[in-house]
């Protein structure tokens, strides 16, 4: 086991307790990062001024330097500091924070799920983008290209990509872009997030808008994808769970905080400093446990029991600090309504096999139908 391998490992729990007890911040020769696994030193990672979330040496990855996907990446909030991070920000997370759960469950039930491996893979990784395309005022029609295209987009993000992968994520940057740009043009257009993003945007900043609108559909596809797989998952495994009385949005607050999609994040150090009594020197890596954090008994009493009425749940699944993610509640608004759809259709989990898919941080499930006798 190593802390990366723990991302996708059957049960990377009693691991992430063996390096808290280490100590919460501590250098990791193997990996040459240093490991940020208690929540107190997550959080002060999270916070620090100096923690920043790409190298300074490579704002954006070299495998995609030269052509479409590394102008998105470079402009999005998510993967810069400073006004290039608070700008669109600013201008993207009022309207997203404020989504209504009720028009997310209506979208959701709209889209057909069959009860068999292939209607969950299309409900992990191609529903969740659809909800938003549609919320931005994309038809169904587009929202299943954008849905494809994200899937291409999102490889380069991964360092586990292959050159074949690098190509088709330049190909979709621009066929994205292409869509956006149309979208942006159409005097049709009535979507409310989409407005108000716009009237927030400064009117000379077109590229950043349409990278990190992108952005929205790479940041929503696998981490949603995860947590619907997770929850899925948690219905496996405690049969009970599959109570017409259990509270969806309820199962999908624990699963996010008992065995989260995003496992880890990373941060690059930018100039010397302290963090909860440790010296960092600048162009230090730390590797961000969250799911280690989240299972601290110092952020969550009796962190190891799955209990759907936990009070005071308290997480790092979606980060937190100046990064913390904008589309929560609407991750968890999709997650809920996606599962209540699945259990609705009486698949037989039982018949279900999976695997993780191969990843250094997300943890997501890919589901097969037992092989025939
Ligand atoms: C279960 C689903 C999701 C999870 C677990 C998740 C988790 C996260 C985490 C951990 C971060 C911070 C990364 C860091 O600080 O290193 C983040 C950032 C972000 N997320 Fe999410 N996310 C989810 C779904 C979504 C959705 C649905 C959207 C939008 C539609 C979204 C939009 C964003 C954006 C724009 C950022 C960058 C914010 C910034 O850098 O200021 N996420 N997310």
């Amino acid at each position: 086991m190593d802390p990366i391998i723990a991302a996708t490992h059957s049960d990377p729990y009693p691991y992430y307790a063996q390096l808290r007890a280490e100590g919460g911040l501590v250098f990791y020769p193997g990996l040459n990062m240093w490991l940020a696994s208690s929540a107190q030193a997550v959080a002060a990672v999270l916070a620090h001024p100096d923690c920043h979330v790409r190298p300074a040496q490579e704002p954006i990855p070299k495998a995609i330097a030269d052509g479409m996907a590394g102008q998105v990446f470079g402009q999005l909030m998510r993967m810069n500091e400073g006004e290039r991070q608070r700008c669109p920000r600013a201008a993207i997370a009022p309207g997203l924070e404020l989504i209504d759960a009720q028009q997310v469950e209506a979208l959701v039930s709209a889209r057909l799920i069959t009860a068999d491996a292939a209607g969950l893979y299309n409900a992990m990784f191609r529903g969740p983008v659809c909800v938003v395309a549609a919320l931005l005022g994309f038809t169904p029609a587009q929202g299943r290209a954008i849905s494809e295209l994200t899937a291409d987009f999102v490889a380069c993000l991964s360092p586990l990509s292959s050159p074949a992968q690098l190509a088709a994520a330049h190909a979709a940057a621009e066929q994205l872009s292409g869509y956006f740009i149309e979208l942006l043009d159409d005097p049709h257009n009535h979507s409310h997030l989409l407005a108000g993003i716009r009237q927030r945007f400064a009117a000379d900043a077109t590229p950043s808008l349409i990278a990190n609108l992108i952005g929205l559909f790479s940041q929503t596809f696998e981490a949603t994808a995860g947590l619907i797989g997770n929850a899925v998952l948690a219905l496996i495994q405690h049969p009970p769970l599959r109570s017409d009385s259990t509270h969806i949005e309820d199962l999908v607050a624990e699963v996010q905080r008992f065995d989260p999609p995003v496992q880890n994040t990373r941060r690059f150090v930018a100039a010397p400093c302290e963090i909860d009594g440790v010296a960092l020197n600048a162009g230090d890596v730390i590797l961000v446990l969250l799911a280690s954090a989240n299972r601290d008994p110092q952020l969550n009493d009796n962190p190891d029991a799955f209990l759907l009425e936990r009070p005071n749940r308290r997480s790092f699944t979606f980060g937190a600090g100046r990064h913390q993610c904008p589309g929560q509640t609407l991750a968890l608004s999709i997650a809920g309504a996606t599962v209540r759809q699945i259990l609705a259709m009486q698949p037989a989990l039982d018949r279900l096999t999976w695997r993780y898919r191969p990843s250094a941080n997300g943890r997501i499930a890919l589901f097969s139908d037992w092989p025939a006798a």
